[in-house]
């Protein structure tokens, strides 16, 4: 989740590498640094903000060269504070490195190297590095090299980037499952964790695989594996442009990212449909092999992984197999029955959420295909699935995903209507008519954006509640439990969704006078027993605002609020009952003063166990 940036090139360093760093914020961040090779090794780094190292930079007076790089840290050994950011420096001041992810053995490393009289001053994971390059620079041979060597004595997953003394035209980044990308410029060659921190200068991108080292000059980049035999990796083109990656006007990228919910829902459906047949080439599966599937597995976490609950539903409904939507983090580590006849689908809208992408290569090492369901080309699960489904939503910068969840499920319907076509489970016609309902969300969703003016009226009203509730039956749960999530981690409100039919079981102590509770009460076939947990909610005091269908009018009889959104298919309602959730989230937490894009503690990739 830590950010890194690096710049080779004719231009000052400084300047590029600061401004990479302001587009990788949303990841989240507690202390920020920069090395420039300035004809000596010119570091600067502070706990806090980038506001307070370019303070210190005033202060200090900016390194100048065109060789540099730069970081912002998110904790996770050692606080944040001055000496634990980043860049960190051998004994001699002469090698700097940047780190994102964890050393695992660095406790060891570093009573091995303390042993052998090197000084760490830090209390970091990341420091035994600069120490290890040291040591094997003592070996002669270049930095490359050294790098190498020292990358042999890590365990963990991590990236890193290295610069030195002893080669001042150079940087030197590897990449052991953490995300590192190169950006090929005209004439200067750019290193960074993310896509946005390179496309103000290129829109040319290398994403490093696993195991792959890279040396950056401004001529360019060379590539290796860690044994140092050549690779030649394919460039690809980003097609977003720094425009469509910037608020484009509104005040937070979250706002922007809600109302381009339709847009990335028809992008990730386009050229799905070849005459009859559903086609989606990316998954690179034989179809045969689907054949042979009895089982399937989702594995996410967060808002991803109420993407996976949603599309059980489908999946079971269209192809009659038993599915399982299981939190990445425990899935592993609960022995699930694995093999060659069970399909796992890994659903990260970064693609290198740890969690997850140990939740996928658990699963292969189990024999089982794994499909990538991922927003980021190039990501480290689009690269070591079996296949993969790109949701095309385009970059999400804010934290809470909005966006990448409506394209998560439609993305998750795709493969549920393309196992039920290779599975003949379902007729080309039935396929076709789901097909047809897909396409109308795109318009669905606009509708329920429109609510926008009366939940704002909503939040004004409950902006200042202590507990909300969200429940819901059927796909209206997991509807209610993204709500919940909307709402706590944007607003710090503590909120929580429970299926309805369990409020008697417990929760429904929670209600007192006073307290909201957001109902998924859309028309379906558990409608009925909605309207009695309405009731019985209310009986008990609660304040009910009820998510429902166009038309209802029976609903307004019973709750004291209601959202109208357009009849949708019951599979596919949460895709539509979530926005007004999302915009109630949104609006609720901007009156609460609290930073929508970037809400304390979380970060937008999770890569760190
Ligand atoms: C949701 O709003 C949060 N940002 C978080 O739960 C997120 O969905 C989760 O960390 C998974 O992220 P991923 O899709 O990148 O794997």
């Amino acid at each position: 989740m830590c950010g890194i940036v690096g710049y080779v090139g004719p231009d000052e360093a400084l300047p590029i590498v600061l401004e990479g760093l302001r587009r990788l914020e949303y990841r989240g961040y507690d202390s920020a640094g920069v090395a420039v090779l300035d004809g000596g090794l010119g570091v600067v780094k502070r706990a806090g903000k980038l506001g307070e190292l370019e303070a210190a930079l005033d202060e200090e007076g900016n390194p100048t060269g065109s060789v540099g790089m730069g970081h912002t840290r998110w904790a996770t050994h050692g606080a944040p504070t001055d000496r634990n950011a980043h860049p960190h420096l051998d004994c001699g001041g002469h090698v700097a490195v940047i780190h994102n992810g964890i050393i695992e053995n660095h406790q060891s490393l570093r009573v091995r190297l303390e042993k052998e009289g090197h000084s760490l001053v830090s209390e970091t994971d990341t420091e035994c590095v600069a120490h290890l390059v040291e040591e094997k620079l003592r070996d002669g041979g270049p930095l490359a090299d050294a790098v190498r060597a020292a990358v042999r004595e890590l365990e963990g997953a991590f990236s890193l980037v290295v610069c030195s003394l002893d080669e001042p035209d150079a940087l030197v980044g590897v990449k052991v499952s953490s995300p590192l990308i190169v950006g090929l410029g005209d004439g200067e060659t750019l290193l960074a964790s993310d896509i946005p921190a390179v496309l103000h200068r290129t829109t040319t991108v290398v994403p490093l695989d696993e195991g792959m080292l890279v040396e950056v000059r401004a001529a360019g980049a060379t590539f290796t594996d860690l044994d140092g035999m050549p690779l030649d990796p394919a460039p690809i083109t980003v097609d977003w442009d720094v425009a469509r990656a910037q608020k484009g006007g509104y005040e937070t990228f979250m706002r922007k990212e809600i109302d381009e919910q339709p847009a990335a829902i028809r992008d990730t459906l386009v050229g799905r449909m070849v005459g009859e047949r559903l086609v989606l080439d990316e998954l690179r599966g034989s179809d045969d092999a689907l054949r042979e599937v009895t089982k399937v597995f989702v594995v996410a976490c967060g808002t991803a992984f109420h993407s996976g609950l949603v599309a059980k539903y489908a999946i079971e409904h269209w192809t009659r197999l038993p599915v399982e939507a299981e939190i990445a983090s425990e899935f592993r580590y609960r022995d699930p029955v694995l093999g060659p006849d069970t399909l796992t689908l890994a659903v990260s809208q970064s693609g290198e959420t740890i969690d997850t992408l140990e939740a996928a290569r658990h699963a292969r090492r189990q024999g089982s295909q794994v499909i990538a369901v991922t927003n980021t080309v190039g990501s480290s699960l689009a690269r070591e699935a079996d296949g993969v489904l790109y949701t095309h939503a385009g970059p999400e910068i804010g934290v809470a995903a909005t966006k990448t969840f409506a394209t998560q499920m439609v993305s998750q319907y795709l493969v549920a209507l393309y196992l039920a076509q290779v599975r003949g489970t379902k007729f080309p016609e039935e396929i076709a008519e789901v097909l047809t309902e897909l396409d109308q969300l795109p318009a669905k969703v606009e509708r329920a954006i429109a609510l926008d003016d009366q939940v704002r009226a909503l939040a004004e009203r409950y902006r200042d509640a202590r507990d909300v509730l969200f429940i819901g039956r059927h796909t209206g749960y997991p509807a209610a439990l993204e709500g919940a999530l909307k709402l706590k981690e944007l607003s710090y409100v503590h909120a929580e969704g429970h299926p309805a039919g369990e409020l008697k079981h417990g929760p429904i102590a929670l209600i007192e006078d006073g307290v909201p509770v957001v109902a998924v009460a859309t028309r379906c076939h558990v409608y009925p027993k909605m309207l009695s947990n309405i009731q019985e909610v209310r009986a008990r005091g609660a304040r009910v605002i009820a998510v429902a269908t166009e038309g209802d009018t029976e609903v307004g009889a019973l709750a004291d609020h209601v959202l109208h959104v357009p009849a949708t298919p019951e599979l596919m309602s949460p895709v539509v009952v979530t926005v007004p959730m999302q915009l109630l989230a949104y609006h609720v937490a901007t009156m609460r003063g609290c930073d929508v894009d970037q809400p304390r503690n979380l970060a937008k990739s999770v890569t760190v166990e």
